[in-house]
């Protein structure tokens, strides 16, 4: 177990936060299949101050997310206080303060990434936060602005000072975007510097990366994007190969079908059919990757309407597998 704050995490495998992909359905799917911690899409203080309806729908925490943390974004240390009580009402498990977004949108409102280029706006968030927050605060930052200005120690530490109770980093600089490999020796370097739990994240995707990502950091937990992509069950193989060194393999492509469809109807339950499907359509793709014929289902997916469609599609693809 690790604890953050007063919250007690399995130190198996969290899900990242990743906005317009793991929203509450993708959470909670991934929950059931494992995934220890959660954290929900970014959400902008000022948002929840101007148009709360949009981003209030962002804040809630359910019961089968927990523990979860709802993550913030801005760069006003006022709009965080303001929003605040806002987000301390859906009662999330931890308070996460986004410092890595490398999106020109947000780093251009000198949120996201761009704190790290001003610690000392940073340091005002961190500790106006702290201050007012019931629930333990953490930041999830990345490796520095770009490859002349990585900063992650220094800025982990005074991040530190402020009274967070874990941070999170991403091994890639925001010049780095998605590109390149993560660097996995730099959250070494910051998990040696601090007493605060730390959080690794970049590049997972299997359960053997995962047990290394452990190793060469040093980590107290680790975190997957994009590795979850169409297979939730990877947060249970890597919880089975952490306790006991074995895992079962993939699932075949029937229990693949079960574990999309539960996924869809979630996806449908918050959305409705019509746009649920819509939403639900690039989640469909990627739990069909690597299957037999994918490139032709693939298109068809692209055209789904409703749920009906989408079971006449799942048949098509088992015939195929007689
Ligand atoms: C589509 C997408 C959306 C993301 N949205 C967020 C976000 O809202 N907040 C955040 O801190 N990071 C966000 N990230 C970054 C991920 O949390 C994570 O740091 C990154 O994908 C590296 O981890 P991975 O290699 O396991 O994917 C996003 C990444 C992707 C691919």
């Amino acid at each position: 177990m690790v604890k953050i704050g007063d919250v007690a995490i399995e130190k198996t495998a969290a899900l990242a936060p990743m906005a317009s992909v793991a929203d509450r359905a993708y959470r909670t799917i991934c929950k059931e299949y494992g995934a220890s911690y959660v954290v929900g899409e970014m959400v902008s203080v000022k948002g929840l101050c101007f148009s709360p309806n949009k981003a209030l729908e962002l804040i809630t925490v359910t019961e089968k997310e927990r523990p979860m943390a709802v993550q913030l974004f801005g760069s006003e240390p006022e709009y965080f206080e303001k929003a605040l009580p806002k987000v301390l009402k859906f009662n999330p498990d931890i308070i996460d303060i986004n410092m890595g977004c490398p999106v020109p949108k947000v780093t251009k409102s000198n949120s996201g990434c761009m704190l790290m280029k001003n610690p000392k706006l940073a340091e005002q968030i961190v500790k106006i936060v702290v201050k007012n927050s019931s629930v333990p605060v953490t930041v999830k930052i990345r490796k520095g602005w770009d490859d002349d200005s990585v900063n992650a120690v220094e800025f982990a530490k005074r991040m530190q000072s402020c009274g967070i109770s874990a941070l999170t980093i991403h091994g890639r600089t925001k010049a780095d975007m998605y590109n390149n490999k993560a660097d996995w020796n730099i959250i070494s370097k910051v998990k040696q510097s601090l007493e605060i739990p730390v959080i690794a994240n970049g590049d997972v995707v299997s359960p053997e990366t995962a047990k290394d990502m452990y190793e060469v950091t040093g980590a107290d937990l680790i975190m997957i994007g994009r590795g979850s992509y169409g297979r939730p069950w990877l947060f249970k193989q890597i919880s089975d190969y952490l306790k006991t060194g074995r895992y079962e393999q993939e699932p075949t492509v029937a229990e693949r079908m079960e574990v999309m469809k539960k996924h869809v109807l979630l996806i449908c339950e918050d959305n409705g059919e019509q746009v649920g499907m819509k939403k639900a359509r690039a989640h469909i793709i990627r739990y069909l990757y690597g299957i037999r014929d994918a490139a032709k289902y693939r298109e068809k997916c692209s055209r789904l309407t409703c749920y009906l469609e989408l079971l006449k599609l799942i048949d098509e693809i088992l015939k195929n597998y007689i």
